[in-house]
């Protein structure tokens, strides 16, 4: 008999490990607890054994029924946990997978930065469409027909089977530049103004590191009585420390632009450097940054403002160019190959 409870018992542990679900459980219950289980089987034999043996077979017993009972409640308890689902087959020693947060692209940070810095001294914000009429994107810039400035910029043109507007010259473009914005901000508006345009420009270039065949740009225009020269500077410089940092230095270089006079374009010094020259810089210690003057007459004519009443200043900068420099980023296609091992880093 003792014999025997041994053997019951050294089941009830190896089928006490096969425990896996709700009805190995009921089967264990069946088997060994129930009514007609080997325990209950083994107790029901109690009667015909020897007065003398009875008290320890049936200590016995009773401790093989609560072993039984205790660890049974034990496996049930734990179906279901991390030990059994382990060895139901998913692998917990599996390293977690990583969620990357999504970022914003790093042209878009650098337009929102500049946006910031513009709204922060009352400019406000203001766009135009990416398929212009000549008229928007060159002839009311001052840039008039066969005017050799247009070979400035490689134009898209773009073909308007209905044409029916004979003032638009029967000529679209895919915009060269974001400055053509300024014409229709003007000839919506009353001044004073103050507004910058960002928006996406095309040019029919090759493409290479340095160039590519569209981009961003942000414009700026600032129309109102008696503007100046000194406040273009001081509304660029402001920017520039902003932009880059609070030591930068500007050099404006006079320059030619159809829609200013006098035209600059504006370099800062180049911070990589610090100066002595390096190849970011091609070694001139200076890194363009953007193109500026004050609005010309004609501009003013173009949009039935009062030239004698009112004068303005307006600059033009490459959002590229400016992530390029700020981030020190040596290729322009990197912006539109959307590599997610190169927007990760930003
Ligand atoms: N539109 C010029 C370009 O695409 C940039 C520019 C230069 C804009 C001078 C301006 C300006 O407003 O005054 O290169």
């Amino acid at each position: 008999m003792q014999e025997e409870i041994q053997k019951v018992k050294d089941e009830a542990t190896a089928s006490l490990r096969e425990i896996r679900t709700q009805e190995d459980a009921e089967n264990f219950r069946l088997r060994f607890l129930s009514r007609k289980g080997s325990v209950a089987q083994l107790f029901d034999r109690l009667k015909d054994i020897p007065k003398e043996d009875k008290p320890a077979l049936g200590k016995a017993l009773n401790e093989l029924r609560s072993f039984v009972e205790s660890e049974f409640d034990a496996a049930r308890g734990s179906i279901g946990s991390t030990a059994s689902r382990e060895t139901a087959g998913i692998d917990l020693s599996i390293p977690g997978r990583k969620r990357y947060l999504g970022r914003k692209h790093p042209l878009t940070q650098t337009a929102e930065e500049i946006k910031r810095i513009f709204t922060g001294i009352g400019f406000g914000i203001a766009d135009g469409p990416e398929i212009e009429d000549d008229y928007h994107n060159f002839e009311a810039l001052n840039f008039p027909p066969d005017h050799p400035a247009r070979d400035m910029q490689d134009t898209f043109f773009v073909k308007n089977p209905a044409q029916k507007d004979a003032n638009q010259n029967g000529k679209y473009v895919l915009r060269t530049h974001t400055s053509g914005v300024q014409i229709r901000v003007m000839e919506n508006n009353k001044p004073p103004l103050r507004v910058i345009m960002p928006g996406r420009v095309y040019r029919n270039e090759a493409i290479s590191a340095r160039s590519y065949c569209l981009f961003h740009q942000v414009e700026g225009l600032y129309v109102d009585k008696n503007v100046s020269l000194a406040e273009l500077k001081g509304t660029i410089s402001y920017f520039a420390k902003e932009f880059f940092n609070a030591e930068a230095k500007l050099r404006f270089r006079p320059s030619y632009f159809p829609f200013t006079e006098p035209s600059a374009e504006v370099d800062v010094n180049c911070f990589i450097c610090g100066g002595k020259g390096c190849k970011i810089c091609k070694y001139s210690g200076w890194l363009e940054i953007m193109g500026c003057g004050m609005v010309d007459p004609n501009v003013f004519k173009f949009v039935k403002y009062d030239d004698h009443e009112v004068s303005g200043f307006a600059f033009g900068m490459g959002i590229e160019r400016l992530a390029l420099l700020r981030y020190g980023i040596d290729d322009i296609r990197l912006f539109f190959e959307n590599d997610i091992r190169f927007l990760n880093q930003f």
